[in-house]
């Protein structure tokens, strides 16, 4: 049946595009918890406390929704030197990291 062999040649693809959004996949999370580190470090602070950007702590997102904060991450914020991530974050991982940073769960 040609369209079911069309189909079992790209699920291969498929399961591979959606694992890289997926976050139930541990590998990703390690190299999210990286990127935190050593990205988003080198401008809000190695401890996230604050550097040439402001410091990332709960209490100091407190204001702020995780949506807001995804937000900023996926887009950030023009005019400043807070770069966007999209390039690199899906907008679920941007999420990941936001919730991550408000309960203080990451870095
Ligand atoms: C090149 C420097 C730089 C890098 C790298 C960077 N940021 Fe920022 N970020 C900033 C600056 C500067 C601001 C403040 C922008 C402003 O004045 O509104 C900011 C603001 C933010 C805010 C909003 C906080 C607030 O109080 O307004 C969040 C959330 C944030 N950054 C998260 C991240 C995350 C997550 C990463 C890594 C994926 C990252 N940033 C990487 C410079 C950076």
């Amino acid at each position: 049946m040609p369209a079911l062999s069309f189909f079992s040649k790209i699920l291969p693809f498929l399961l591979v595009l959606s694992a890289g959004k997926s976050l139930a996949d541990e590998a990703r999370q390690q190299e999210l918890r990286q990127l935190i580190k050593h990205d988003c470090g080198s401008c809000h602070g190695l401890t996230l406390q604050g550097g040439l950007g402001p410091s990332l702590t709960p209490e100091r997102l407190k204001p702020f929704t995780p949506e807001q904060l995804a937000m900023t991450i996926v887009h950030g914020r023009p005019g400043t030197a807070m770069p966007p991530w999209r390039p690199f974050l899906s907008d679920a991982e941007a999420m990941w990291l936001a919730q991550g940073l408000k309960t203080g769960e990451l870095p």
